[in-house]
């Protein structure tokens, strides 16, 4: 069967731990005339009030300050990369795709145990030099990105959903998510994708921590209040395909863009912001905890994703529900991070939940930065483009017609972003 959008964007909102009753209590705002006064942090001045007027004190100085605020007070401290990282090719074949790529899947260990590990999915086009590739992670397992027989189930939980029997995947998923992933676009491109389920990484429902990378890594003991929430575990697993990625030679890993969809467009922003390898980052309408200004309060807000979804940020966060003005940091500051990279955004008409507006003024507010280490042009938009307008330099935006999803639409200006900076010399 397929996953409709409809289907997928219902369950994303009746997820575990997000009960009835809470959908009841809270009444997003969705009136610009309501969204209160406030004023950003700015990202070119310091904590000791020292203004950043240059590239170098941005790189020595402020850019580690505000990485230390989303470790300390959003996302969580992750631990260091296990030092026995291991890799086993389970499935090679170079007849995929009707003998135009080469398809790999590859499993990674993150410890001395056999799990958890993360199965990646990589579909490579033939190509006599290495290939600039996507990354991203998928929520319905590598089965369900294309129709390709070949492709291992998830052995991992999952959350409930069509197709899924007792949190297992079946076969009736498989390719039910292609439409996200558009494969036979991306390869048609010369960018090879690679993909993982996140739920390998860690199953995305409140268990106090015990499983997933979580139960594997964390030191005995009580958790710290700024510990590693869900999204930084899932970010964690996209630095960890990286590292494999650097290992494969059919893949160019210093041309890899990192790409999601929603609370992996969360992830993916804050793993390019962490991890400066990733070439390129690409936010597909990640709304609240990803690119949406918190401040504005449009649609999601703090106080409701961390009481639908307490597993995701660090506790510190939760000390801000209601309370965003007191917040040290906002998301165009997630963007700076990953200044001078190129960086993308894309925002749905009829997402209101993800706070179009506010995905697009992160961006903006972001581009002083870029412009201080990169110089004029770096954002050719002061105001919201209309629909369907896409802007691009290096930091791109778009808001497209339709719903919370990822279209051909989506991918068509990614690549067009991508062959702008992955095909040539990219800033970094
Ligand atoms: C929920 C959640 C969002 C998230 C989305 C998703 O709607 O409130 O923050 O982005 O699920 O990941 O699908």
């Amino acid at each position: 069967m397929k996953l409709l959008p409809n289907t997928l964007a219902a369950l994303a909102i009746l997820l575990p731990g997000a009960a009835p009753a809470l959908a009841q209590r809270f009444v997003p705002n969705y009136d610009e005339s309501k969204v209160p006064p406030y004023t950003l942090p700015d990202p070119l001045v310091c904590a000791d009030g020292t203004p950043v007027t240059t590239p170098k004190l941005w790189r020595t100085k402020r850019r580690g300050e505000i990485l230390e605020l989303f470790r300390r007070y959003m996302y969580g401290r992750s631990p260091a990369p296990p030092k026995q990282l291991r890799f086993r090719v389970l499935e090679q074949s170079d007849q995929a795709l009707g003998g135009r790529a080469v398809r790999k899947q590859v499993r990674i260990f993150f410890g001395p145990k056999d799990k958890p590990a993360l199965d990646l999915l990589l579909y490579i086009p033939k190509s006599k030099q290495p290939v600039p590739a996507f990354l991203g992670l998928n929520f319905w397992g590598n089965h369900a990105v294309f129709p390709d027989p070949a492709i291992r189930l998830p052995e991992s939980w999952m959350r409930p959903g069509p197709g899924v029997v007792n949190n297992r995947a079946s076969e009736e998923t498989r390719g039910g998510a292609a439409s996200r992933w558009q494969v036979e676009l991306i390869l048609s491109r010369g960018y090879a994708l690679a993909t993982a389920y996140y739920g390998d990484i860690d199953p995305d429902y409140h268990d106090g921590f015990q499983n997933g990378v979580h139960g594997l890594l964390d030191p005995p003991g009580a958790r710290p209040p700024d510990a590693w929430g869900a999204i930084s575990a899932w970010a964690w697993g996209l630095s960890r395909a990286l590292d494999y990625l650097e290992r494969e030679p059919l893949v160019d890993a210093r041309r890899v863009a990192v790409m999601g969809h929603s609370r992996l467009g969360k992830t993916a922003l804050w793993a390019g912001a962490q991890d400066e390898r990733f070439a390129l980052v690409i936010s597909n309408n990640s709304g609240c905890g990803g690119a949406a200004l918190s401040r504005r309060r449009f649609g999601e807000t703090l106080w409701r994703i961390n009481t639908a979804f307490p597993h995701w940020f660090c506790e510190n966060f939760k000390k801000y529900n209601n309370r965003e003005d007191q917040l040290p940091l906002d998301q165009h500051m997630l963007i700076a991070l990953i200044a001078p990279r190129p960086c993308y955004v894309a925002s749905a008409q009829e997402d209101r939940w993800a706070d179009p507006r506010g995905e697009f003024l992160a961006v903006k507010h972001a581009a002083p930065v870029y412009r201080l280490l990169l110089g004029p042009g770096v954002f050719p938009a002061e105001e919201m483009p209309p629909v369907n307008r896409p802007v691009m330099g290096v930091l791109g935006y778009h808001i497209r017609t339709g719903k919370h999803d990822v279209t051909r639409y989506d991918w068509e200006q990614y690549l067009r972003f991508a062959d702008r900076w992955l095909q040539k010399k990219a800033p970094r």
